[in-house]
């Protein structure tokens, strides 16, 4: 399994680029880059001059900064462990940022830094800062070449890895317990020291697994890995019935300590990123279930109904904490989103922190959301949120994040540089400095905001950087196959994650600042009415005292559903839940992947958003989870109800609902061996009438021409007159060339969608594209003059009668295409000479799950043969709440 999701986006290739969009030059970006890097040297070699050996830098005073005689104050004694922790953290990043002192600080920490001291320190922080650090830079030197300029630096390489051996063995005293959870913190000479606290929290007991396996995978000692996996396992193993997680527990006993409060922020927050970084860098499934389990809980039951905060709740009784906040540190859920490849999600919770950071220019440590006030009023320069922008702007290349991190590095400026490094803020309100510079500012703020603005860094599949911003990655030797049990659940998974769409605002595609849901997201922060509006935006925005017109709905992430048999006039109670179906009821198709459900009683199966946006997928089976990509076919008589009759409209049949076009065009004058050049993507919607694109085709014979998935290019055709095809065409109107029939492109007129096909297919032709109406303006606000947007709309036929609806036929596509994307193709065809063509791809088919999508022919062929070559005749879909259920279908039981 690879799972690499930036390199998908990037291999798919096909974004349309974004229009309307304020840009950002290159030659901009590079300058800040390279401001980043003036700020990031200037805090090394402050810290350098002023602080080294000591663990951090005290930057107003410009002294370094000691241990706390206080052993109470974990705030700076957790990772105080005389290890010059600073120098550390950052020698990662040098190589990137800073090279000209990578040689040096290398020699130093090969040398001069040692673990042996009797300091207690917290398991968690010297993980993550001091051997991530060491692991990283093992694994970079590892990657220059012996004849290089720096080929020499090699031979630190053992001594780092011996360096973070040592650390390891002097840390795994903490996981001493019968619980396998690892005490918080540890004595580095002496090991847990006397009357130990027992308390750890969720993050600090189970975020462990990428140092430590990586650790284990080099050095051979196995004992690493198994520990930090079993502490992973030890809290997922505790979770609530709603698979949510309490915040801290007891390592001795096992049990959550109260309130049990759920959350994506402190104390929790790298539990769930170390289980999606895991499974990219271990190829581990295990690891990807468990995510895919605790990430679909926080979106069920701690994200907002609008889909924009994640707000604690109680683990058990899903109370809301009260009064409410949300923490800095939670910034970083957009971008373990993007990873994940919920990107939607991600740009929503991204903008809450954006207008925080608008507001405060800085996030306060925490939140009250109810109230819009600050808490706790600190900044000690985290990299929570620049970090997510970086990953959004992998993902969607959308120039407004980097505008978010250009407002990002001249606050950070302005409010916190001192003359030897960069303070931490205490009050974001008043610009308060306290006298402090932790080690992040460096090791990850910085540097995120440098890979942000730098273009030329590679892109992160295969390989992750580590809650404290150290890369880390494994190669094929070291990763271990699943075991054929695993392989076998696994099989037909399909883990590619969605590409991003960009909003379209009338078929334009726009970016995310003109989403309609943009402003919302700055009302949750500042209120209702127009503050924090820009001057020249306020005329633009939709507001009114009072409120905002518009308050986002998200579908409800996940959720349980019983099939029951469609016809309701016989009230049957609901049977009791079988909670070990045999396998007479369901069962897995061992060579598709594929459950069989031939009997539904008593059956739950959960279903669960789709990260794609286009509905719902069945996750489990009673006890049988269902991964993404695995059909559920069900052949229950009792749901034959649910199956389309011949001769009906077949409405909710029809799939993929929308699919991508690929316009070209080639001048019809020159050889025809002249490559067509594509000047247009764009989305349509798919008729719920006429050709079913996502339909096993071999069936049908296609007319040559005709619009199909994934198929050769079909040729468009404008009447010159009737150009709404709601006459009909004369024969002679149609041209067929080379024996293809054209596909017809149709203005929207006085007549329906399904008068116009019925035209264009009596006129012989293989198709239509229908325009939508040009824009209409309309007033919006304060009087400004705006266009409505109408979006995609799929043309149906409900209101005809079946024999009718017969005439169109199933080879006979009929798709709908926005206004403007419609006129761009038109004027491409009025041009002298230009033959335009058209290729259909299913967006759905590169998302996850399989979903009936247009290249599924293959598949359909292997389920026919697994029912005995008898084939499938009928089949039928199940739709909750609105929203299709896309890898579920109700089909006939084979003879
Ligand atoms: C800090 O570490 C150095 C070298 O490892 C050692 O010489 C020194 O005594 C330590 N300082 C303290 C206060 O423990």
């Amino acid at each position: 399994m690879r799972w690499g999701s930036t390199a998908v986006w990037l291999a798919l290739g096909v974004l349309p680029c974004l229009q309307g969009v304020e840009g950002m030059t290159a030659e901009r970006r590079v300058e800040l880059r390279e401001e980043t890097r003036r700020l990031f040297k200037h805090g090394f070699d402050g810290y350098m001059e002023y602080a080294y050996p000591a663990d951090e830098l005290r930057s107003l005073t410009c002294t370094p900064m000691h241990r706390d005689p206080n052993p109470g104050n974990f705030g700076v004694n957790d990772i105080h462990a005389n290890v010059s922790m600073t120098l550390l953290d950052t020698l990662s990043s040098l190589p990137l940022i800073h090279p000209e002192a990578f040689p040096e600080a290398l020699h130093r920490v090969a040398t001069e830094i040692s673990f042996d001291q009797d300091v207690k320190v917290q398991v968690f922080e010297m993980t993550i800062r001091a051997m991530g650090s060491l692991l990283s830079t093992y694994q970079h030197l590892g990657r220059i070449r012996a004849d290089d300029d720096e080929g020499e630096l090699k031979r630190y390489q053992p001594r780092l890895l011996e360096m973070a051996l040592d650390l390891g063995k002097r840390l795994a005293p903490a996981f001493t317990t019968t619980t396998g959870l690892p005490y918080a913190r540890v004595n580095l000479r002496h090991g847990v020291e006397k009357g130990e606290s027992i308390e750890t929290c969720t993050a600090g007991a189970g975020s462990l697994i990428l140092e430590f396996a990586v650790l284990t995978r080099l050095t051979g000692d196995e004992r690493f890995e198994a520990l930090a996996q079993r502490a992973y396992l030890a809290i997922w193993n505790r979770r609530s019935t709603h698979n949510l997680l309490g915040n801290s527990i007891g390592v001795t006993h096992g049990q959550w300590l109260a309130p049990g409060m759920s959350s994506v922020g402190a104390g929790m927050d790298s539990y769930f990123e170390y289980g999606i970084k895991a499974a990219i860098l271990l190829s581990d499934d295990m690891y990807l279930d468990i995510f895919q389990d605790s990430y679909a809980a926080l979106q069920t039951h701690v994200r907002s109904p609008d889909g924009f905060i994640y707000r604690p709740v109680q683990f058990r009784l899903l109370q809301l904490s009260f009064p409410s906040y949300i923490d800095s540190l939670a910034a970083f859920l957009p971008g373990m989103q993007v990873l994940a490849g919920d990107v939607e999600s991600a740009i929503k919770s991204h903008l809450v922190y954006w207008n925080i950071w608008r507001r405060y220019s800085a996030i306060p440590e925490s939140w009250d959301w109810a109230k819009r006030e600050v808490e706790w009023a600190g900044w000690p320069g985290r990299p929570e949120f620049i970090e997510s922008t970086f990953y959004l702007y992998r993902a969607t290349k959308d120039p407004f994040y980097l505008r978010v991190g250009e407002r990002v590095l001249n606050d950070m400026r302005r409010r916190t540089m001192t003359e030897c490094g960069f303070a931490t803020m205490k009050n974001v309100d008043t610009g308060e400095l306290e006298d402090r510079m932790e080690s992040f500012v460096l090791s990850e703020t910085l540097k995120y905001l440098y890979l942000l603005f730098d273009s030329t860094s590679t892109p992160l599949s295969n390989s992750v950087f580590t809650t404290e911003g150290h890369a880390l990655s494994l190669p094929l030797s070291l990763l271990r196959p699943p075991s054929a049990i695993r392989r076998q659940m696994h099989r037909g998974e399909n883990l590619f994650c969605p590409a991003y769409t960009p909003s379209t605002l009338n078929g334009l595609v726009v970016g995310i600042e003109r989403r309609s849901d943009y402003e919302y997201a700055r009302s949750l922060v500042f209120g209702p009415g127009l503050d924090g509006v820009a001057e020249e935006d306020k005329a633009r925005v939709g507001w009114w005292e009072g409120g905002y017109c518009e308050v986002p709905i998200t579908p409800k992430y996940s959720f349980e559903i019983v099939l029951s048999p469609h016809d309701t006039s016989v009230a049957e109670p609901t049977p009791p839940e079988d909670p070990a179906p045999s396998a007479e009821k369901v069962h897995q198709d061992i060579q598709t992947g594929d459950f069989w459900i031939d009997n539904i009683e008593g059956l739950r199966l959960g279903v669960r958003w789709r990260y794609d946006g286009t509905g719902y997928d069945v996750s489990y089976i009673g006890p049988h989870r269902v991964r993404p990509g695995q059909n559920v076919i069900v052949t229950d008589p009792k749901m034959e109800g649910f199956l389309p009759v011949h001769g009906t409209t077949l409405t909710q049949s029809h799939t993929p609902s929308d699919v991508l076009l690929r316009f070209s065009s080639s001048s019809s004058s020159t050889k025809s061996s002249a490559q067509p050049e594509i000047f247009l993507h764009g989305m349509a919607a798919t008729a719920t009438f006429g050709k079913d694109f996502g339909a096993d085709s071999s069936s049908i014979s296609t007319p040559a021409g005709s619009l199909s998935l994934g198929g050769a290019a079909a040729i468009l055709y404008r009447p010159k007159r009737n150009t709404d095809g709601c006459d009909a065409f004369p024969s002679s109107d149609i041209v067929v060339k080379a024996g293809k029939a054209p596909v017809l492109v149709l203005d929207r007129g006085e007549c329906t969608f399904f008068h116009k096909a019925l035209n264009a297919r009596q006129a012989g032709a293989a198709g239509v594209i229908i325009l939508g109406y040009p824009p209409k303006s309309a007033e919006v606000g304060g009087g400004e003059v705006g266009e409505v947007q109408e979006g995609l709309i799929r043309p149906s036929a409900e209101e005809e009668p079946d024999y009718l609806i017969s005439q169109i036929g199933d080879d006979f596509g009929v798709l709908y295409v926005d206004w403007v994307v419609g006129r761009a193709v038109v004027d491409v065809m009025a041009e002298q000479g230009k033959e335009v063509g058209v290729e259909l791809f299913d967006l759905t088919s590169m998302g996850m799950g399989g979903g009936g999508g247009g290249s599924s022919g293959g598949r359909n062929g292997e389920r026919e043969a697994a029912m005995g070559g008898g084939g499938i005749t009928r089949e039928g879909r199940v739709m909750v709440a609105g929203w299709d259920i896309r890898n579920l279908r109700i089909v006939e039981r084979p003879p």
